[in-house]
């Protein structure tokens, strides 16, 4: 075991100790019923483990209380676990349960700790799946938020915010019922594949009858040895012109909500967007290039050398003609006047069926106090960015994300608050 693992473990066993002193379960581990899973439910009742998970000393650990939930001003994490859920319940009563439930299990998670410890029960379901034993926190983010069919479902349209309304179409959108919309979504991020979906795999088993999993997606961030910006699987560095996540003030006019139960929270945009590789390759650097309105090596605008140089979308050249071209993505994102915070992750998922070709894409996420805001920037791509040769809109949905959560508070409380 070398030193770094050594004092992982210490730190573990200190954090458990920990639990059981404090929530005065014996060393035999905790009590589950008959009813097996249901017993480790009733166990994690939503005062009980509140104190434990903040005492813990957790590595790569980012916090859960807060102004704003994790996961949207968090730095961005490698990979990425997203699942839209549909809502079984039909009750307001049985949603905030669920809500109270999930609350310090989040804690725990991103805390590093499993949802509840194994035990050696040789006759019952174990309480969690237990592949993230010996694993730390790894920076998981857990972000809540939930879609605009919730509320007619649970007959409490009065508060869905006026902003939260299914994305329109879009002229080249070639969407898939099963990978579109959702009442509910949780995403979660992390420095370890495994980390994020173990997560949500265990909020999900213990919610089992009240949600289920209407579609998701793994994807992955690779960051340079120096600190840098990712390249998507098109090669070009991607999430260069994004608001700081240390702008208050900026993030105050682009991502916060700032009205209502959702104020302190956001709305969340998430498209699947597949990418043609195989034509992407069969094309020139040149016109790669000119496609993004950017240098693939330098990541500059046209015109300039540096990765983060500012530029004018108006600029033209002797000639007349664009230096970006107005046909390129970033021409027109820009030009559209919308600001969002992109939070995106490549993704890989075999081939498509008989074609050969790789499913392989974006699944794109923004963040921002208004979906118009998506909206504006997506009309503005339309049917003019050149990127449209080599990407097809598969997946959507939109999300408004709680606000985040003080402590002894739970997920949503506001939106219960105001029923
Ligand atoms: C597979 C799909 C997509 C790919 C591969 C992609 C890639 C890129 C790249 C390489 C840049 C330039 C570097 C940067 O600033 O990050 C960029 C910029 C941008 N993209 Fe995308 N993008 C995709 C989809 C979208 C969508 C759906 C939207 C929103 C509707 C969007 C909005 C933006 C914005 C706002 C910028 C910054 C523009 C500026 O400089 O002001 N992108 N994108």
């Amino acid at each position: 075991m070398t030193e770094s693992n050594n004092e992982k473990w210490i730190n573990k066993k200190i954090s458990r100790y920990e639990m059981l002193k404090l929530t005065g379960i014996g060393a035999a581990g905790i009590a589950i019923g008959a009813s097996g899973l249901g017993g480790v439910i009733k166990a994690m009742s939503y005062n009980v483990f509140e104190p434990v998970a903040d005492s813990i000393i957790a590595r790569n650990k980012v916090d859960f209380y807060g102004k704003h939930q994790s996961g949207i001003v968090t730095p961005v994490q490698k990979n990425i676990y997203f699942a839209s859920l549909n809502v079984l319940v039909t009750s307001k009563k049985e949603l905030q349960e669920l809500f109270k439930q999930w609350t310090p299990l989040v804690v725990r998670l991103m805390n590093g700790e499993l949802m509840v410890d194994l035990t050696n029960n040789i006759r019952i379901p174990t309480g969690d799946t237990g592949e993230a034993e010996g694993l730390d926190g790894s920076n998981l983010s857990i972000t809540i938020g939930i879609g605009p069919s919730l509320f007619e479902k649970l007959g409490i349209q009065h508060l869905k915010p006026n902003e939260l309304q299914d994305l329109p179409h879009f002229p080249k959108d070639q969407l898939q019922q099963e990978l579109t919309g959702g009442d509910l979504c949780i995403q979660a991020c992390a420095d370890d594949p495994q980390v994020a979906f173990h997560a949500i795999r265990n909020l999900i088993r213990l919610a089992s009858g009240k949600v289920e999993i209407k579609w998701s997606q793994a994807g992955f961030n690779s960051f340079p040895a120096e600190e840098g910006t990712p390249r998507n699987l098109f090669a070009f560095k991607d999430g260069t012109v994004n608001p700081s996540i240390t702008d208050g003030k900026d993030l105050n006019k682009v991502v916060w909500v700032d009205k209502g139960w959702l104020k302190g929270g956001s709305y969340l945009v998430a498209r699947k967007i597949q990418m043609h590789l195989e034509t992407w390759d069969r094309t020139s650097l040149k016109d790669q290039e000119a496609t993004f309105g950017r240098y693939r090596d330098s990541g500059a605008p046209f015109g300039k050398t540096k990765e983060f140089d500012d530029f004018d979308v108006e600029a033209k050249d002797s000639k007349g003609d664009y230096i970006m071209p107005n046909t390129s993505h970033v021409h027109l994102a820009r030009k559209s006047g919308a600001r969002i915070l992109r939070r995106s992750y490549s993704y890989v998922s075999g081939v498509i069926s008989n074609t050969g070709a790789h499913d392989a894409g974006l699944i794109f996420i923004s963040f921002q106090k208004d979906p118009a805001q998506f909206t504006t920037v997506q009309k503005s791509l339309g049917r003019m960015d050149k990127m449209n040769e080599y990407i097809t809109h598969r997946g959507s949905a939109v999300f408004a994300c709680f606000p985040g959560v003080q402590k002894g508070s739970y997920l949503g409380e506001a939106l219960f608050n105001a029923l």
